[in-house]
């Protein structure tokens, strides 16, 4: 993507800060962020003669003027998590998807290309139908989830009243260097991660045979860049196609770090699913696949990293 007038909400935070490096020589960017959860450090250099930063609410500014010169859109600013969606559910509505309405409006109006929509795994809720379709029900169990169902909905109506045009990227369990250790997404790979740099017993929650299908992030930025060249529109889910559980990520983390210490094991939280696997058959369409090849390596990028935090 080349010579792009190109606007990244919340692309101060883990995924979108890394879809403002990949881009940023080659495009203008403009980042509209509130630095709720994202920080300035993620970006390589805040001082690029390319990048106009925003470092305000998206409920606050003023979304017209900021896409009047916008091709293309990568909207990820969000309450991006599912318990403060159900402490705060209204504030979750406000900003996942009043603005996303607001935001759509004003793309319509300013003939913005395309916009490329994050959307979650979590729509499917509880639905055990392994691997999942993008044609399963949508069946949201948080408010978090239920907004960002609801967008995918709204992107869809978008698309068929007034020709915008989207694609909804259905993001399994994202890992990576810049990941808030905080944060509630894939949560255990920073968590085992950073419990082995500092030498205390990583937790797993159950008998650690739950598995997921975890995905580097860097694929998730190749996979909004395909997203937004291709001329689909529709929703995609973003996943490596495997599963993987939690014993043998635990095992495969401890062998990379050479660490000796064993997992120390709680019971199972409520409201944790058993399985999570995507159909990921569906990313032929935005010419996108991933290389199942490289899962350690990633790893080993992924601590590299967390030692020059932690
Ligand atoms: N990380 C994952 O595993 C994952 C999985 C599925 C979906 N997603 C979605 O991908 C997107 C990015 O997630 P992330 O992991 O990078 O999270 P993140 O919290 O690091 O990024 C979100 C960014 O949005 C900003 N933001 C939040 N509210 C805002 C507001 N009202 N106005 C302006 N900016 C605001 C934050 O400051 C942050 O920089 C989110 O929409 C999230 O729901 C992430």
């Amino acid at each position: 993507m080349r010579n792009k007038n190109i606007l990244i909400t919340g692309g101060l935070g883990f995924i979108g800060s890394h879809i403002a490096n990949e881009l940023l020589d080659d495009n203008q960017i403009v980042i509209v962020d509130n630095l709720s959860t994202g920080n300035l450090n993620n970006i390589n250099n805040p001082n690029h003669e390319n990048l106009k930063i925003i470092k305000e609410d998206i409920r606050n500014v003023d979304l017209d003027e900021v896409t009047s010169d916008i091709d293309y859109i990568f909207h990820l600013a969000a309450m991006a998590s599912v318990p403060l969606s159900i402490d705060k559910p209204v504030e979750c509505n406000d900003i996942n998807l009043n603005a996303t309405v607001n935001l759509l409006k004003s793309a319509v109006d300013n003939n913005v290309k395309k916009i490329v929509f994050s959307s979650s795994s979590s729509v499917y809720g509880e639905n055990k139908n392994m691997p999942l379709k993008e044609s399963e029900p949508l069946m949201p169990m948080s408010p978090y989830a239920a907004s960002k169902a609801s967008c995918e909905l709204y992107l869809r109506s978008f698309y068929d009243s007034y020709g915008l045009n989207y694609t909804v990227l259905r993001y399994f369990n994202v890992f990576g260097p810049g990941q808030d250790k905080n944060s509630q997404y894939a949560a255990v790979i920073p968590n085992f991660i950073s419990a082995m740099l500092e030498g205390n017993q990583p937790e797993i929650y159950g008998d650690g045979e739950q598995t997921r299908d975890f995905v580097f992030v860097k694929d998730i930025i190749q996979a909004n860049i395909n997203a937004a060249k291709s001329d689909y529109n529709g929703v995609i889910n973003i996943a490596s196609g495997k599963k993987l559980s939690i014993n043998q990520l635990f095992d495969i983390v401890k062998r990379t770090l050479g660490s000796d210490l064993e997992p120390k094991y709680l019971p199972k939280r409520a409201g944790d699913i058993k399985h999570s696997l995507a159909d990921t058959s569906k990313m032929e369409k935005i010419n996108f696949e991933i290389d199942h090849n490289n899962f350690e390596k990633q790893l080993e990028e992924t601590i590299n990293w967390f030692k020059t935090i932690l």
